[in-house]
């Protein structure tokens, strides 16, 4: 039995404590709680009937030793999330942490040099390698169908529902999360490399502020409040996030508020934005590979375009989640219980176009709306099970991988920063994620 820790009992805490705690406690034991905030812990003590005792998230190493922990799970807000895997790793433990890996280039050293030092493990989660489209993708890459890749175009949408929610709460500052460009397209650089089997090499980007934040009012959104919860001018509002009226909502963030502060629901207009809402990116991979690549935060459907053009043909993928938000679920959190509404529709279509020869499309099984495209059942499978199926398409990140897909990200803020193409190899020495 492996013993495991969380730390940081928020949202995305829920998955982890679920599976560990019924669909793979056979292999697996939750033996301690720890956050800043005792009150997100209590509930999900109540709500998988768990008896483990709660550390504030200050005695953490005093956990591991106490709970003679294994194995850590990280899942707390980006920007702490080196502070625990370098404190897990020192204590002997192997780590897990959730995308990103953290959010600068200096902690990013610090974790590579502690797994190195410690020789201990770091997980990072990337569910979206799990996603059964992506792994039909890596293997039609594989297989050399299309040749040798010669470039990418990838575009990913977030809707006014998903996409907004990044602004009402921690990560609408930039030091907290990043930005969008390390926080959100993380997953689809991390993506890019491993499909490629491939790293940076020089980014440029271009971004801004476009339509949220203190934006708004160009646009006619501006709002006059600071937080959805018992402001009458968030009353019609389809930004406004309404947890009183659900109950998963009500118990972990706004029952909770009294001990933090911590307002999730706040107005996605209102000043004090320092992330981007749009953003392009250019890339050069060291084999010679480019990719264009465009985030944008509020757009009217969800979804993503990737194409890759080789030199046997091409391939593309297209996925729409949803391709609305109906009014119902406007103000809903993707994700959440009962915010899509079936009204939403959404399609996925995998393509590859040979040379000579007419399209054809690849069937996918296990494609799911739930999860990230079915992917998290799948990578929590992967990461706790010891008798996992084996892993052909090497859908396992580590440290390396948590630090290769953070670059392009860091690499794309510095850009934004100075106007300049940025080499990866400035942020970070090459030798470090070989
Ligand atoms: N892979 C994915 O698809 C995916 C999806 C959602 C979230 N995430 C990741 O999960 C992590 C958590 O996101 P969330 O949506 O659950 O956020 P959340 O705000 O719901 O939860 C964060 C938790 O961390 C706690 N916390 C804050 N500061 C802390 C500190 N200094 N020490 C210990 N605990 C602290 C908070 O009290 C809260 O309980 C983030 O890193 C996010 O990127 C990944």
């Amino acid at each position: 039995m492996t013993r495991y820790a969380l730390v940081g009992a928020g949202a995305r805490a829920g998955m982890f404590i679920r599976a560990l705690t019924t669909d793979h406690a056979d292999v697996a034991e939750l033996v301690a709680l720890a956050d800043t905030n005792p009150a997100r812990p209590a509930v999900y003590k109540k709500r998988f009937d768990l008896d483990i005792p709660v550390y504030d998230a200050s005695d953490f190493t005093a956990m591991l030793k106490r709970e003679r922990v294994d194995v850590v799970l990280v899942t707390t807000v980006d920007r702490y999330h080196e502070k625990y895997l370098v404190a897990a790793l020192e204590a002997g433990c192997d780590a897990v942490t959730e995308k990103p890996m953290t959010t600068d280039a200096l902690s990013c050293r610090r974790i590579l040099e502690a797994v190195r030092k410690t020789g201990r493990n770091v997980r990072v989660t990337f569910n979206y390698r799990y996603n059964p489209l992506h792994e039909a993708v890596k293997s039609v890459l594989k297989s050399g169908e299309i040749g040798e890749i010669g470039s990418v175009h990838f575009e990913w949408l977030l809707d006014v529902r998903h996409g907004a929610d990044y602004f009402r709460r921690w990560h609408r500052e930039k030091e907290n999360s990043g930005g969008l460009l390390v926080h959100k397209a993380g997953h689809h650089f991390d993506l890019v490399n491993w499909w490629l089997d491939d790293i940076p090499d020089t980014v440029f980007a271009a971004g801004r502020l476009f339509f949220y934040g203190d934006q708004g009012r160009r646009h006619g959104y501006a709002r006059d409040y600071d937080r959805a919860h018992g402001a009458p001018e968030a009353e019609g509002d389809p930004f406004a996030l309404r947890m009183a009226d659900e109950p998963a909502m009500r118990e972990l963030y706004l029952d909770a508020e009294r001990h933090d502060g911590y307002h999730r629901d706040r107005n996605v207009f209102a000043p004090g934005v320092t992330i981007e809402d749009d953003m392009a990116v250019l890339v050069r991979y060291a084999r010679g590979a480019s990719m264009s690549y465009h985030l944008t935060a509020y757009a009217p459907w969800e979804g993503y375009r990737v194409m890759f053009n080789g030199s046997r043909g091409r391939l593309e993928l297209e996925v729409v989640e949803t391709d609305h938000v109906a009014p119902s679920a406007a103000a809903g959190v993707k994700g959440e219980p009962g915010s899509v509404s079936t009204a939403e529709r959404g399609w996925r279509r995998l393509l590859v176009r040979p040379f000579w020869a007419p399209p054809r499309e690849i069937e996918v099984d296990g494609y799911s709306r739930q999860g990230h495209g079915g992917a998290d059942v799948r990578m929590l499978a992967d990461l706790i099970r010891p008798d996992a199926p084996a892993d052909p398409l090497g859908r396992t990140a580590n440290a390396v991988d948590g630090a290769r897909a953070l670059l392009t990200g860091l690499a794309a803020n510095e850009s934004l920063a100075t106007g300049q193409a940025v080499r990866v190899q400035d942020l970070l020495d090459p030798e470090e994620i070989k």
